[in-house]
């Protein structure tokens, strides 16, 4: 069931992104070759406490074991769901970071690539691809048009780039949960409602250089790519209100491009 917000509930998950995409403006430049990717999990606890905000994702448990950390950090051939660990990023990494946030019941959700130090010429160009393809989705999410309309925006952007999608994780709603109802898949696929008013999804393409296949690590979080090659990953909520459709995350791109 799709839960439609009405005008009172936007303003609260507004609030909630505009903390989420302030923490990570502060957050980006910190990511540096050298820093440990547990180092980051705490500074987002802290930053995320002191803004007076909960991590929404530490502790979610939607399976087995719960996520232990505050943020999701995927490098290079991880996709999504990375835990933070000893790791060191490292010059040439593409360091895909995932983050939410439940400031007071109302839940933010955005997800950005970066790259770490000097990058090869293949990972910024899917960064900059996958990028392209989260704006595209937003810009096919109209008030009156149907949902799949995004995921066929999505699909053509990569594919004609020659990337392979992640079928198995897809954008879905969020505000007063973290997920809600509908799915957004990355290409055509399942129900296909009509976006109404008072409707607040997340975009978030997941693009592969190589074909679109995925496995779990032994951790039960770290999806990877089947194939070892590098995944990037955009996200944005957005909310569809009085006919308009407005990006509740702020962008982060002049950060990263
Ligand atoms: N940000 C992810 C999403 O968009 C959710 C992460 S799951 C968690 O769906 F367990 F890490 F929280
Ligand atoms: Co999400």
């Amino acid at each position: 069931m799709i839960r439609l917000k009405n005008e009172k509930q936007i303003n609260g998950i507004r609030t909630s992104c505009k903390m989420l995409s302030a923490m990570y403006r502060e957050l980006i430049p910190l990511v540096k070759p050298g820093i440990q990717t547990a180092e980051i999990d705490h500074w987002v606890r802290d930053w995320v406490k002191k803004a007076g905000g909960k991590p929404v994702f530490l502790g979610y448990k939607p399976k087995k074991v719960p996520y232990p950390a505050a943020i999701c950090i995927s490098i290079n051939e991880e996709v999504i769901h990375g835990i933070p660990s000893k790791r060191r990023i490292r010059e040439g990494d593409l360091v895909s970071l995932d983050c939410g946030i439940d400031l007071g019941g109302f839940i933010s959700d955005q997800a950005v690539s970066i790259e770490a130090g000097k990058v090869s010429a293949d990972i910024k160009k899917i960064n900059k691809i996958t990028n392209e393809c989260l704006y595209r989705g937003i810009e096919a999410a109209k008030a009156g048009d149907r949902l799949l309309q995004i995921s066929r925006a999505v699909e053509k952007h990569a594919r004609s780039n020659g990337y392979g999608i992640v079928e198995e994780y897809c954008g879905h709603g969020v505000g007063l949960a973290l997920h809600e109802d509908p799915h957004v898949p990355n290409y055509p696929h399942g129900a296909n409602p009509k976006l109404n008013n008072g409707m607040v999804i997340a975009i978030e393409p997941m693009i592969n250089m190589g074909a679109g296949d995925i496995e779990i690590c032994d951790d039960d979080w770290t999806i990877v790519t089947a194939d070892g090659k590098i995944s990037a990953h955009w996200e944005h909520t957005i909310a569809i209100f009085a006919g308009k459709t407005e990006i509740l995350t702020d962008p982060l791109e002049d950060l990263v491009f």
